[in-house]
């Protein structure tokens, strides 16, 4: 048995996770803490990148002790220890890899540069096992939103589309501040969505026309779109349908996406479905996707939300996965690449 201990620290969540892996392979998760900056950011409607990485140099060791308090286990039991090494925030990633460095180093055990977009996919194993090969994972964060096609979680990930300008994250980031609801959007809409009609408004599907690129995504037009709908009612004196308008964005989000992630399945001739990231915890979107996977001869997979969302269980999950795949572990002069391409599972 192999306890491997994951840290996170790409944005503004900083994250320390612990997970057992068997002889057999399954993997158990021990502890899974997170304290988070978010409160900090909120003022300012997004991530201010140096208070995220001060946040992290705060968090790190009170988060660290209480992983393992959480887990019954002494820093020594600790096998191997896997970071983010990227994507993110630069200065947030160095505190992480500062971190797992000197952790790795005083324990003399193996350091897993990882990458955070595959940490995401490999959190619904977690909670549903391994994963089939292949699978297509459908990843929607605050800064990304790509469909990717899982070969092998420990080293062949290719991406087959992703957004051409906002991530749908950030899409409910900037359309709860034009509805005046607090930062991070995603669950302030989710909750007015779900008292609002999604019918209501015919807000535009991005690159859904039948020229368009089959695979990629566009946010930005459908944010410009809720503006200037909200805009013009404002002008003209009348009530916002705030519960409405959530309601269908968020259709329209959710729409495009299970349309097009179930369309490269059917096209790659894959059965399985994974939806990771911030996003998944959406409950519309999981609700859409089960109905079109269902109706589609889908397996759809989405981890519980605690495993959605940032957290440093999804890097300690890979980092065993990397384990048992007996993947080379990094050199210790590893450093934070801020754009890791996703096809870069580890470093
Ligand atoms: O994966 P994540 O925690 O961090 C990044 O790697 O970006 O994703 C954060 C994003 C935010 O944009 C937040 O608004 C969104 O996930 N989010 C949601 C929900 N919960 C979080 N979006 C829609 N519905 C939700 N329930
Ligand atoms: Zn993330």
């Amino acid at each position: 048995m192999t306890v491997v201990l994951g840290i996170e620290s790409s944005c503004d969540e900083t994250g320390v996770g612990i997970v057992r892996l068997g002889s057999d392979g399954g993997l158990e998760l021990l502890a899974d803490e997170v304290a988070s900056s978010v409160e900090q950011h909120a003022r300012f409607g997004g991530v201010v990148p140096e208070v995220a990485s001060r946040a992290h140099l705060e968090a790190m060791i009170p988060t660290m002790k209480r992983a393992l308090a959480g887990a019954g286990i002494e820093l020594s039991d600790v096998d191997a220890v896997a970071v983010t090494c990227g994507p993110g925030l630069a200065g947030a990633l160095l505190v992480g890899v500062s971190a797992a460095k000197a952790y790795a180093a005083a324990l003399n055990v193996p350091l897993y540069g990882v990458n955070h977009l595959a940490g995401h996919v490999a959190a619904d194993t977690l909670q549903h096992g391994a994963l089939p090969s292949p699978c297509l994972a459908l990843l929607v964060s605050g800064g990304h939103t790509q469909l990717l096609r899982v070969d092998d979680l420990a080293g062949k990930i290719t991406e087959i589309g992703s957004t051409i300008d906002d991530a749908a994250g950030e899409a409910y980031d900037k359309v709860a501040r034009v509805l005046g609801l607090p930062y991070p959007g995603g669950p302030p809409i989710d909750q007015a969505a779900a008292r609002g009609d999604r019918c209501a408004i015919a807000f535009p599907r991005g690159l859904t026309g039948p020229r368009d690129a089959r695979y990629d995504f566009s946010f930005s037009g459908l944010k410009t779109a809720v503006a200037r709908w909200v805009e013009a009612r404002e002008r003209d004196g009348e009530e916002v349908p705030l519960d409405d308008v959530a309601a269908s964005f968020q259709e329209a989000v959710a729409d495009v996406l299970t349309a097009k992630a179930i369309r490269a399945a059917d096209d790659l001739g894959i059965g399985t479905m994974v939806i990771s990231g911030g996003v998944a915890a959406n409950s519309r979107l999981s609700a859409l996707a089960a109905e079109r996977c269902a109706a589609a001869g889908l397996e759809l997979r989405v981890p519980r939300p605690r495993l959605c969302t940032d957290n440093g269980a999804m890097i300690a999950a890979l980092g065993a996965h990397l384990v048992a795949a007996g993947t080379t572990s990094s050199a210790f002069d590893l450093s934070a690449d801020p754009a890791l391409p996703v096809g870069t599972v580890s470093v």
